[in-house]
């Protein structure tokens, strides 16, 4: 069920910063669709904005701090705003707002709104409260209604649109505030899942990119009320006609289940690209980062993903310098990263994070042997990223065209395997599917030359599918 909301001219201005998540990007998409009825645009200008709102991510220390020193510069616009008579309602959501909560204010007492990533729905009221009182509102609940049963039908999209199908943790790997900031793990049921995918297609989209924290560990309610799969999903989805390209993230490599496995085999629109994080490659941290697999079970799960999609591009994170990790197990992580060979992947140095077991645990790594053992982490990355661009050179392959490139008279999207594509080539060219030749290889992209403009999208038989050699890795 969605709430539809009557409309009122958009008289007011609206700027959203985000960090953070793709589900982080799709909140704020929603915030603003949340907002609009009661007639808030969205503005690139801070400046002339009445409302400001901060979407903030508390994954890492820095990405908190970053949160910090932004109010800081926002306290100013607000002071200048109001000097010319003008209110700006400065609101802080996500996961920093969840976790930090009222301490947020003890910092940053000229922010008036304080909400959590479960209560965005509620934000029509709170700025209402926000307008009328001179005090704080905070809405950091966990509230028992479904934050998406209030949200609104998406009216517009862009060619390749974000879709959260689940959210929250229930895995509290050992390091991490997800399950904190974010709650229990739940799923979205089936059937709404479809609904917004339909809207989605019906404003434009071409492409979804399915969204949760495990996106992997969906069970929505199918309409028998049992629980579905991911696997089953993708199917589902990929039966809407003007649908062309699916894509899921985050994974986690316990819950990756035969029904998609089977998927990346059979559903031609199902790109052959999956970024399932490992963390580590040694077994004493796997288990002390409370992952509950081993490096060799994350190997045996890529050698049956490859059997079945031997073009699949695989991705990961890694964190470098969790408590206790020694050089024999970072060497451990070295030696997973040769054996796998990456298409691309995130790196990070372990962050402490305030009520996480990790925190307190003994045995620290200092900051100088995280900076060493990231550095020659990401050079390895690094080369695994350019031998699979590279090895792309002279492959074929069909580019949803989303956008103008960065110069002028070049147009942009993504190769299957996710990299950032561009060519000189018409505008009239963006939102098709076209067939390309990739020309050259860049450290983060592709260039490629046009082929075949002219043809519809056309559906991969899975016998060719899975015959593609895998000659990107
Ligand atoms: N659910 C996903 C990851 C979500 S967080 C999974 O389980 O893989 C995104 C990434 O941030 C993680 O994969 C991890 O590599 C990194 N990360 C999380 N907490 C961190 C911390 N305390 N320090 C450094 N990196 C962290
Ligand atoms: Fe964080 Fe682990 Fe949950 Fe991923 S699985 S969100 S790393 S607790
Ligand atoms: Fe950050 Fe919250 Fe996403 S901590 S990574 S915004 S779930």
């Amino acid at each position: 069920m969605t709430q539809s909301l009557p409309s009122r001219p958009n008289t007011k201005r609206l700027h959203i910063i985000t960090w953070g998540c793709q589900m982080n990007a799709y909140d704020s998409a929603r915030m603003a669709d949340v907002l609009a009825p009661i007639g808030y645009a969205p503005t690139d200008d801070v400046g002339a904005a009445d409302m400001v709102i901060l979407n903030t991510c508390h994954i890492r220390d820095r990405a908190a701090e970053k949160v910090f020193s932004e109010l800081g510069r926002l306290r100013v616009v607000k002071e200048e705003r109001a000097a010319a008579g003008r209110r700006t309602i400065l609101a802080v959501a996500g996961c920093v707002a969840q976790a930090e909560g009222e301490a947020l204010l003890a910092r940053a007492p000229f922010v008036d709104i304080v909400l959590g990533p479960q209560t965005y729905h509620r934000l029509p009221e709170m700025v209402a409260r926000a307008s009328r009182a001179a005090g704080v509102v905070v809405d950091t609940d966990f509230p028992a209604e479904e934050k998406f049963d209030f949200l609104p039908v998406p009216v517009a999209s862009g060619l390749s649109a974000f879709l959260t199908i689940q959210e929250g943790c229930d895995k509290f790997c050992s390091y991490c505030v997800v399950p904190y900031t974010r709650g229990a793990e739940h799923s979205r049921p089936e059937a709404a899942v479809l609904a917004e995918a339909r809207a989605l297609v019906a404003a434009g989209a071409r492409e979804i990119v399915l969204l949760g924290q495990n996106v992997n560990a969906w069970h929505g309610l199918d309409e028998t009320g049992s629980p579905s799969s991911l696997g089953r999903l993708i199917r589902r989805l990929a039966d809407l006609p003007d649908l062309w390209r699916l894509r899921y993230t985050t994974s986690h490599p316990r819950d990756m289940d035969d029904s998609l496995i089977v998927a990346h085999a059979e559903v031609a629109k199902l790109m052959p690209f999956l970024h399932l994080p490992v963390q580590s490659g040694s077994d004493r941290i796997l288990a002390a980062m409370n992952r509950k697999h081993t490096a060799a079970d994350y190997l045996r799960l890529v050698e049956r993903l490859r059997r079945a999609q031997p073009d699949l591009a695989l991705s990961s994170d890694f964190i470098v310098g969790h408590p206790g990790e020694t050089r024999a197990d970072f060497a451990a992580t070295l030696a997973l990263i040769r054996e796998v060979g990456f298409a691309q992947a995130y790196s990070f140095k372990y962050s402490p994070r305030p009520g996480t077991p990790a925190a307190t645990a003994q045995s620290q790594i200092s900051e100088e042997e995280k900076d060493a053992r990231l550095q020659e982490l990401q050079e390895l990355l690094r080369a695994q990223q350019d031998a699979f661009n590279r090895a792309c050179v002279g492959r074929r392959a069909r580019v949803l065209f989303t956008g103008p490139g960065r110069h002028p008279g070049q147009i942009a999207g993504r190769a299957p395997w996710l990299q950032p594509v561009h060519t000189t080539g018409p505008a009239a060219l963006v939102g098709r599917e076209v067939e390309v030749a990739i020309s050259a290889a860049h450290p983060n992209s592709l260039s490629v030359d046009l082929l075949s403009p002219e043809q519809p999208p056309e559906e991969c038989p899975p016998e060719q599918a899975s015959e593609q050699e895998h000659a990107c890795a």
